[in-house]
């Protein structure tokens, strides 16, 4: 093999997270390491840049299994180059702009629950038990501006 291999307590070192974080990651499949002679955990050095690419992605909100599955996608499952992250970094962006809107969307609606306490399911914009606005549509259709409750139906809870 003949590359250059760091111990768990090193790339923690490195990376600057817990070697207790290195090994929740492998357990789920984001990075991966060998085993010496002593079967002993070793990391490649493009583990830095692996757990880099991790690191970021959870400060943006992306979930630990759309970052593997992500990861997963890339060819020959190499470690993301500057170009990968550029692609990963503009998916992400615009997930997370959409899961801004969605929270803003929620916290401009979540005003009329202050004080209230219905949890009406005709007027609650917040309660929707069993999904019963499936019919409506796909995802949060209670949270479209167009099935927003007016003040008055609010008041009638
Ligand atoms: S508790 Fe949400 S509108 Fe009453």
């Amino acid at each position: 093999m003949g590359d250059i291999t760091f111990s768990v307590g090193q790339v923690a070192k490195r990376a600057g997270v817990k070697v207790s974080t290195l090994h929740f990651y492998e357990s789920k499949g984001l990075i991966h390491s060998l085993r010496n002679s002593g079967n002993q955990r070793r990391y490649r050095k493009d583990v830095m840049r692996q757990v880099s690419v991790i690191k970021a992605a959870q400060k943006m909100g992306v979930s630990l299994e759309e970052i593997r599955v992500a990861l997963d996608a890339l060819p020959g499952n190499r470690t993301p180059d500057a170009k990968d992250w550029a692609a990963l970094a503009e998916r992400w962006n615009a997930m997370l702009n959409q899961r801004i809107d969605y929270l803003t969307r929620l916290r401009d609606s979540i005003t009329s629950c202050i004080g209230c306490g219905c949890l009406s399911l005709e007027v609650c914009p917040i309660y929707n038990e069993d999904d019963h606005l499936a019919a409506c549509g796909d995802g949060p259709v209670i949270l479209d501006q167009k099935h927003m409750p007016t003040e008055d139906e609010s008041a009638q809870g």
